[in-house]
């Protein structure tokens, strides 16, 4: 293919057609469970499959390349894909994603993304309106829960530290208080912006895993103690092991008691926002001071885009207070927003709120909300048929689509179930994933996939005692 060629919209079109009915035909296989969840290939085989060479001149055909990624990939549309919290997604985002790639409108300044940027800032608008965020609320979409709960930090620290950091830099040591079954990327963020591995102060939890005043009146004093400045409480809606939700109104009594920042790391349960059902789980999410939520994660959508939404929607700002005044022009404030890169870590960015737009109004916003109360309500059923059984057991109810479980066999119990887990995975009848609770070892899946049934779950019971 001539370099010409290789831009041209005829050949495009010839190979988006074959493209359509190569990823329609895998898309039907993975639904209908017709492969393996996950064909597993150990990572030495797999980078020996994988040629090194770059021919000089055209090599393969780029359909060919794909339907070799297509088998080996991790089957999420399968029915028995029930593990990490990555969402099975919604085919028709497909579409808008691949206009997204040929447009590349990067978003820095608005010029390089105007409807992009629009949509963008509806995006952040309903969902700052649906955790009951007041008029003013504003925020910006970026790549990612962990980019995002940086961003929220970084606002945090400009906000309470009662100087300038960003500029002048940080005279004394920092410190978030945040839950022992908080996400590891806070405790990175906190890394990041150099307070070292002190500055995330972990907060002990209850039996279901939930931080408790007490627990938060303790951390804060230990953090005194050591000499740290305590700017924010990070909140976990919900926790990322066991799916525990923390007690958002007290939390936020507590930040208020203290003028302490609140954070809530919604990535993966402020979609519970969309259940009529289910958002109560987030009461009080209203008083935080910033939230982050992936929609890539309960929403359905393809990875990565994650919503960074401020009460205070000029806090905002603060995360990056700085300018690059050869893409930034002196702003107007009624349009300082439109210049999404003052806000994001991120200089060229997707176009995020396209896909999150559009499939808002593809299929209407109660669509979302009956995709959590089928991934709640198979969990529940879940976690039924375990309590049903005399050899198994679950660490906590869940409260949204996670659950953790093990089996109570005679002997090394741990052993036992980090072996299943290893079966399951190589034989590629489930994919399921792991966690440590308190030192002990548990199985633990997440339903991601709204056609994963009764049965599916019914048989992952039936594939762990055989064995
Ligand atoms: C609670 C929580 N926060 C943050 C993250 C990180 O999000 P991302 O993978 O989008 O960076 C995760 C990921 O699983 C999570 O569960």
């Amino acid at each position: 293919m001539t370099l010409d060629e290789a831009f041209d919209a005829e050949a495009f079109r010839a190979t988006g057609h074959r493209w359509v009915d190569t990823i329609a035909d895998y898309l039907q296989r993975a639904s209908d469970g017709a492969m393996p969840v996950l064909p597993f290939v150990p990572p030495a085989e797999m980078l020996a499959r994988v040629d090194g060479e770059f021919p000089e001149t055209p090599g393969d055909d780029p359909l060919a390349l794909l339907e070799r990624v297509l088998e080996n990939s991790n089957h999420l549309h399968h029915p028995r894909y029930i593990g990490h919290q990555v969402a099975t997604v919604l085919p028709q985002s497909v579409f808008v994603e691949a206009t997204n790639a040929l447009l590349n409108n990067g978003m820095a300044v608005y010029e390089m993304g105007q409807m992009q940027t629009a949509m963008e800032r509806r995006v952040v608008a309903y969902l700052s309106q649906l955790i009951g965020f007041p008029e003013g609320a504003d925020g910006v979409l970026t790549h990612g829960g962990s980019v995002g709960n940086l961003t929220a930090l970084l606002a945090a620290r400009q906000a309470k530290a009662d100087y300038d950091v960003w500029t002048e830099g940080q005279r004394e040591p920092f410190a978030v208080l945040v839950s022992e079954q908080a996400h590891y990327c806070v405790a990175r963020a906190v890394q990041v912006m150099g307070w070292g591995a002190g500055g995330a102060v972990p907060v002990a939890t209850d039996d279901a895993f939930r931080v408790t005043t007490n627990g938060l009146e303790a951390a804060l004093a230990k953090a005194r103690d050591d000499g740290r400045r305590v700017l924010a409480v990070v909140a976990s809606s919900c926790t990322t092991a066991t799916g525990s939700f923390d007690p958002l109104e007290d939390i936020a009594a507590f930040c208020q008691g203290h003028d302490l920042w609140l954070h809530v790391d919604g990535a993966h349960g402020a979609s519970m926002a969309f259940s009529e059902t289910h958002r109560d789980r987030l009461r009080g999410i209203e008083n935080a001071d910033s939230v982050v939520w992936d929609l890539h994660k309960l929403a359905s959508l393809p990875a990565l885009v994650t919503a960074v939404l401020f009460r205070d929607g000029q806090r905002s700002y603060e995360s990056f207070a700085q300018e690059a005044s050869y893409l930034f022009e002196e702003v107007d404030p009624a349009t300082e927003w439109i210049d999404i890169g003052r806000r994001t870590l991120e200089c060229t960015k997707r176009g995020l709120g396209v896909t999150s737009y559009a499939m808002l109004r593809t299929y209407g916003t109660r669509f979302f909300g009956e995709i959590v109360d089928r991934l709640v309500g198979l969990t529940r059923e879940l976690a039924e048929l375990l309590r049903r059984e005399d050899d198994f057991e679950i660490a906590t109810e869940p409260e949204t689509n996670i659950l953790c479980f093990r089996r109570n066999v005679d002997g090394d119990r741990d052993a036992w179930n980090r072996a299943a887990r290893e079966r399951l995975l190589k034989s590629g009848d489930f994919y399921i994933v792991q966690t440590t609770l308190r030192g002990e070892a548990w199985l633990r899946v997440t339903v991601m996939n709204p056609r994963t049934g009764a049965g599916d779950l019914r048989a992952l019971v039936r594939v762990l005692r055989e064995g």
